[in-house]
């Protein structure tokens, strides 16, 4: 009895839904350790306050025993807010393989499927109230007076594929999704179920979803093997509900979801570089195959479903007017490709710029270097057509790789200099287009292709010694949603960033694999998912 009522008060009950290992010692944990704390303080101050001002009382003791009782409900709730979070318990080792501390691993954002899996030696608190002992009288005493926080939902218990036991919400929603069970295998359109959101989650109601590449790259395990996956992730949407303790968005608003929610508390937030945050968030509990298998949400988001589950944080309000099929495609490729120039590669007004990889990505690192003021704009593809698109967002020439040395070509336009900044959006099977990039630059290399974990590259490292050349990685293209996001999409109602240009098509969530096959013969930029 004690372990359902411990249960129904404690709101991190619905984060150790799905597997205990990924149980994280969380946000909303934390809150609510600090609510009883705060309730302790208040009580002892509530108890000096008694003892100090409160004239003497009729009845003998009453006061003392009024003052006396208050500093020692006071006090006792140090121990249960311990107790009741398993504060201090369930954090990370910071020594083991998974585990490698947060200045060691500087990629490492917890959202990313390039993140290290949460702490395997982490502690969580016994699951057994015998092995707990007798929960405190207290709680008794604060179900009476209802001072404990509300549970976010209550939990029951479903057997899985392999037939433990694990938790799910009761008030869950069904809807349809695109899942991938394998790798390479095709996609699914399944029923999958939504929990109900939980402390800083979201439940957002998808109304576009485009097609990125990266969804390919995660059916083919190239990006891991954490099967099953729910695939999606550039998408926009209105928010139907949220848990306790948000604040940033409410239901009805029209959000862009993000797949770099941050913290705000870490180094590298700390030190004012937060699109490289160490501790970005997701969702807490899982959504689930209809046999409680749980789901691996692409990018933490999973948004080829009718519903996903989200961290409040990854909601990004933007103005509604701006149409869900556009506004989702900056929730992914479009940002990358756009902040590849804009913020990594930092291009200004009269630079010449080079970007080989002319779909989705390539072409809106096209269209930022085009807003930024580049002069030259170089377009290298191994696909006319994607050649004569990228034009249409700013090229000021284009070159297929097939036919021509690109490193020829892009020294001829430049004055036998090369570009300024180079940019590799290919996502290319074979080859990375970075070596013969450094060749012809002398100035920013920026990467934001996802290179496969074969990929090498060999540097001419007296060229790139000579010539002051960097090369730098671009995640998300190094944005900032909350600062991006309503940039671009005013940007785009004034009608000076060409997003609209993106949506090649608009599909069915049946039509994904088709949409892969199109993407890869490259017949589209985006094909975008659209909801009813
Ligand atoms: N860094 C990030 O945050 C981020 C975000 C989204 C996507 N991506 C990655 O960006 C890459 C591009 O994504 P996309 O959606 O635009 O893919 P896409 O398939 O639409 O475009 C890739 C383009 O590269 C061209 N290409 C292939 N091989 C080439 C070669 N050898 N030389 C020149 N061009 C070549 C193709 O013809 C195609 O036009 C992918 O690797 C994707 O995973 C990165
Ligand atoms: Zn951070
Ligand atoms: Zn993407």
């Amino acid at each position: 009895m004690f372990r359902s009522i411990r249960r129904w008060f404690d709101p991190t009950d619905m984060q150790r839904v799905g597997s205990n290992p990924d149980y994280r010692f969380s946000l909303a944990n934390e809150r609510t350790y600090l609510a009883w704390i705060r309730t302790g303080l208040a009580l002892i101050g509530g108890g000096l306050a008694v003892a100090a001002f409160v004239p003497p009382l009729r009845w003998p003791h009453v006061r003392e025993v009024i003052a006396v009782g208050l500093l020692l409900l006071g006090a006792a709730c140090w121990p249960f807010a311990r107790w009741i979070t398993g504060h201090g318990a369930n954090r990370p080792c910071g020594s083991d393989s998974h585990c490698p501390g947060p200045d060691s691993r500087p990629f490492s954002p917890s959202s990313s499927p390039w993140a290290p899996r949460s702490c395997s030696s982490s502690w969580s608190p016994p699951d057994s109230d015998n092995e707990n002992g007798t929960p405190p009288p207290l709680i008794l005493l604060a179900t009476a007076t209802r001072l404990l926080p509300r549970s976010a939902a209550r939990v029951e218990a479903v057997r899985t594929r392999g037939g433990e036991t694990r938790k799910r919400a009761r008030m869950a929603t069904q809807v349809r999704a695109v899942v991938v069970h394998g790798k390479g295998e095709q996609v699914r359109v399944e029923t999958i179920t939504v929990p109900d959101p939980g402390p800083g989650e979201a439940l957002v109601k998808i109304q576009a979803c485009g097609v990125c590449h990266t969804d390919l790259h995660y059916r083919e395990g190239g990006i891991g093997d954490d099967f099953p996956y729910l695939l999606g992730h550039e998408a926009a949407g209105l928010v139907e509900a949220v848990g306790d303790g948000v604040t940033e968005v409410k239901p009805g608003d029209f959000v862009i979801l993000n797949w770099r929610a941050v913290c705000g508390q870490c180094r590298s937030c700390r030190r004012g570089r937060p699109w490289y945050c160490f501790n970005t968030h997701n969702a807490t509990q899982k959504m689930t195959l209809a046999d409680g298998t749980s789901l691996s949400p692409a990018l933490g988001i999973g948004a080829f479903a009718e519903k996903t589950l989200v961290a409040a944080g990854q909601c990004t309000i933007v103005d509604s007017e701006a149409p869900a099929t556009v506004a989702g495609l900056l929730g992914c490729g479009v940002m990358a490709g756009l902040g590849a120039a804009l913020n990594t590669g930092n291009v200004s007004r009269g630079d010449s710029v080079a970007v080989f990889g002319c779909g989705g990505v390539g072409d809106a690192a096209i269209a930022g270097a085009a807003l930024a003021g580049a002069t030259t704009i170089v377009a290298v593809d191994i696909d006319d057509q994607k050649l004569e698109w990228a034009r249409q967002f700013g090229a000021t020439h284009v070159v297929n790789s097939r036919e021509t040395d690109p490193v020829e070509a892009v020294r001829a336009v430049t004055g036998g200099y090369g570009a300024d900044v180079t940019i590799d959006a290919g996502g290319c099977r074979r080859c990375s287009a970075a070596p013969s990039m450094l060749a012809i630059t002398r100035g920013t290399v920026v990467m934001v292709g996802v290179p496969r974990p074969e990929m090498t590259l060999e540097l001419p490292l007296l060229d790139f010694f000579g010539r002051g050349g960097a090369l730098k990685s671009s995640w998300y293209g190094d944005c900032l949603p909350s600062r991006d996001f309503p940039t671009l999409i005013a940007l785009f109602r004034q009608g000076r960033l060409p997003l609209a240009g993106f949506v090649s098509e608009t599909i069915g969530l049946d039509d994904i694999e088709a949409a892969f096959a199109r993407m890869e013969h490259g017949e589209v930029l985006r094909s975008v998912v659209v909801f009813e």
